[in-house]
């Protein structure tokens, strides 16, 4: 579904609800968030803040439609002209949506095992057509940028420690970059150095005009690189 375009916004979400309906238990509604909306420009950070239990995942989740909206708009500008709701759209053109425009770095590494981390890294860069060889000499610099010892990086990263693995991830997620990035608590199990590195990698992307919307665990963090922040009130 095509839309206008509203304005110089990438991602503009407006009045987004979500409320989960537990079929095992009656039906019973739980609010996950309600009436959410902000907007974030190419090359901007928008950081979502509140309190355990807001409803920040869930947004996230939302836009990638890893959850269904129950109510309001998200609008995409895919560029030339080309603006669709993604609230509205279905299921396979959101696929499309993913494959072509959306990344999203979540909390936990989801891999197939015995798959080494370059080739973890490497395969997104392979997808889009890169050359194979290319792509994982950029999967080792990216690797080293953030500070994975060479030694691992034949090992599968099922076996590394919780901050190797969420630097993977995120490795994963930046390699090809897509126009808006979806990341939720990219630094929390990481040292203030690796963690500073992720920070210096997404400043790199907001160079690049990637859109990226963000939940950080740590206040400090979250100010060195966002440039606005959309505080979500608690659930109640
Ligand atoms: N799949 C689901 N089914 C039912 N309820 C859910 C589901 N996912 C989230 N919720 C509920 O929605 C609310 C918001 O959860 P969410 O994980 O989005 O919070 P959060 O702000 O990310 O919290 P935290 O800071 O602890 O990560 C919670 O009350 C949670 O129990
Ligand atoms: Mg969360």
């Amino acid at each position: 579904m095509n839309m206008p375009t509203q304005n110089s916004s990438r991602l503009q979400v407006e009045n987004l609800c979500k409320s989960f309906t537990l079929h095992n238990r009656g039906g019973r509604k739980i609010n996950g968030f309600a009436g959410v909306s902000f907007s974030v420009k190419p090359g901007e950070l928008l950081a979502l803040t509140g309190p355990s239990g807001a409803g920040k995942s869930s947004v996230l989740k939302t836009i990638y439609r890893t959850y269904t909206p129950s109510r309001g708009t998200i609008y995409l500008d895919r560029g030339q002209g080309r603006a669709v709701d993604l609230a509205a759209c279905s299921e396979s053109e959101m696929l499309c949506y993913r494959r072509s425009d959306i990344g999203f770095v979540t909390q936990f590494l989801k891999i197939l095992p015995r798959i080494s981390a370059l080739e973890v890294v490497a395969a997104p860069l392979i997808d889009i057509g890169t050359d194979k060889k290319d792509a994982v000499t950029r999967a080792a610099q990216l690797l080293r940028s953030l500070h994975i010892r060479e030694e691992l990086f034949s090992v599968s990263p099922l076996t590394f420690s919780g901050g190797e693995q969420q630097r993977i991830n995120i490795a994963r997620g930046v390699i090809a970059p897509k126009k808006l990035l979806l990341l939720d608590e990219p630094t929390a199990s990481l040292d203030e150095e690796s963690a500073g590195r992720v920070l210096t990698l997404l400043h790199e992307l907001k160079k690049q005009k990637i859109c990226l919307v963000a939940i950080f665990h740590d206040r400090d963090r979250m100010v060195q690189v966002a440039d606005n922040e959309y505080h979500l009130e608690q659930n109640n």
